[in-house]
């Protein structure tokens, strides 16, 4: 039978894992003879040419080192000041300093021949996320034949946001040495598939030549990922998460919470949603002293400008709303910049009246589906969430907003923290088929099979595959 190689900038470390991406890949190799190839973490002057491996929690795990200049102009620089920005069409955050394309390919590069003594003919590679996008490439030019799929966790862009990326035809080129490439949701193929069907010229004029891909050996579908939304229900009734319940009980008395769990990142539209719920209490007194807002949001990629930025504005909107709403005796909000573990959030999750997941733009967003799986099934608390999401697409059901407008998002808080508990229930009722049917463990399998659909599975997946598009 194959292995799997799992490819991705970050391993998983030791304990329990922090990002969605590691806790959705840690069980494919529990599964699954492999092993998982990433970045070390660690930065040296001399890094070696060859892996080092390891057993991580029974992970096998093959790491590299990386040089600091070419960390900086892979994954600062290239992967997070211009494809993140480009890909959440936040140009305007965007750094376009082209040089650090070279740091980003020299990285892949570096990858591929750190990886390609490891693999067996028969291997089936795996690569996770935009920092990844030319590993295909580099490892076919190193002679690896294998079956490789791309999966990208974030959004894929509009055409006019991609052609602000310096090198974006030899990216788009990149994703054509895959076998399959996977994305989150619908609009993801959609907006691929136009670039791949009309492959317009990516700078105009008359002399500029289209762009010219053949993508006829690619496959392009949409398989959004999941959570294992029954591993968030027991948990969210562990010992861990009750006592957090219990402590968190204490503080609110009988206020309802609003939930927000975030990485600081300004695609999360997170001064937008402390707006909204400042026009909540601005128009409802009523509601003031009866609710209180929680919002997670621990530091993320804090060597960037613009993530230092969004975390001074967010400091201030907060400080805003106590200024103005606060009592001796009543806070309207706590902000808290810090990491919970999966128990303590889970109890957070359950004991939330309205989880508010409001990003601007998010490739899938899996705290939306923890939300759901954590919920109590005879009280469960009301999901208000971001129509860019692409959980938008999976939870028909929850209460979706434009999270632009922050008018309509504190009029749909107002609408989640007045639901009778009847709709509730119905509601919660069809999230929780959905993240069901959406697991985590049907993605990895469903994505496997179309890779290598020959591949022996230890479950066949009867979940639908939204949207295929064969880009010939
Ligand atoms: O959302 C994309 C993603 O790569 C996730 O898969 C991951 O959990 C998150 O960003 C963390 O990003 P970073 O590795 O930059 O901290």
């Amino acid at each position: 039978m194959s292995r799997i190689v799992i490819v991705s900038n970050r391993t998983p470390g030791k304990g329990p894992a922090a990002g969605g991406l590691a806790v959705a890949l840690r069980k494919v190799l529990a599964d699954q003879e492999g092993f998982w190839f990433g970045w070390s973490g660690k930065l040296t002057d001399d890094p070696s040419p060859e892996a080092r491996i390891e057993d991580i929690d029974g992970l096998s795990v093959a790491q590299i080192d990386l040089t600091r200049d070419d960390h900086h102009a892979y994954y600062a620089g290239f992967s997070n000041s211009i494809l993140w920005p480009s890909f959440h069409l936040r140009l305007d955050l965007a750094t376009i300093e082209s040089h650090w394309y070279e740091g980003y390919r020299r990285v892949n590069a570096q990858f591929a021949r750190a990886l390609k003594p490891l693999l067996k003919p028969d291997d089936i590679v795996w690569v996770h996320d935009y920092h990844l996008i030319p590993l295909a490439t580099e490892l076919r030019s190193l002679g690896a034949r294998n079956r490789m799929g791309f999966y990208l966790h974030i959004p894929f862009p509009t055409a006019d946001a991609l052609y602000a990326i310096p090198h974006h035809a030899e990216l788009m080129r990149d994703l054509s040495r895959y076998d399959l490439v996977g994305m989150q949701a619908n609009r993801d193929v959609a907006a691929f598939t136009e670039f791949a069907d009309h492959q317009a010229p990516s700078t105009f004029g008359a002399t500029q030549a289209a762009v010219d891909i053949d993508f006829s050996g690619t496959e392009i579908a949409a398989f959004p990922i999941g959570s294992d939304p029954d591993a968030f229900a027991r948990l969210a009734a562990s010992p861990a998460a009750t006592k957090m319940i219990h402590r968190m009980r204490r503080v609110l008395a009988d206020q309802r919470l609003v939930l927000g769990v975030d990485r600081l990142d300004y695609s999360k539209g997170l001064p937008q949603r402390v707006e909204a719920y400042e026009k909540l209490l601005a128009n409802n007194p009523r509601l003031r002293r009866t609710v209180h807002m929680l919002q997670v949001a621990p530091p993320s990629r804090d060597s960037i400008k613009e993530y230092q930025e969004i975390g001074d504005t967010l400091d201030a909107m907060c400080g805003r709303v106590m200024g103005r709403f606060a009592e001796p005796d009543w806070q309207p909000l706590t902000y808290v910049k810090r990491a919970y573990g999966q128990p303590s959030l889970a109890g957070l999750y359950r004991l939330a009246r309205v989880g508010l997941v409001t990003p601007l733009r998010d490739g899938m967003n899996l705290v939306a589906h923890e939300f759901v799986g954590s919920q109590d099934p005879q009280d469960p608390g009301v999901l208000v969430l971001s129509r860019f999401a692409g959980a938008a697409e999976i939870f028909p059901e929850a209460l979706q907003v434009n999270p632009f407008d922050t008018d309509e998002t504190a009029e749909a808080l107002r609408m989640a923290l007045d639901m009778p508990l009847d709709e509730r229930r119905e509601r919660w009722g069809a999230l929780m088929a959905a993240a069901r049917r959406h697991n985590v463990d049907d993605w990895a399998s469903s994505f496997l099979q179309r890779l290598s659909p020959g591949m022996a599975s230890p479950k066949t997946s009867k979940r639908d595959i939204l949207y295929l598009a064969s880009v010939a």
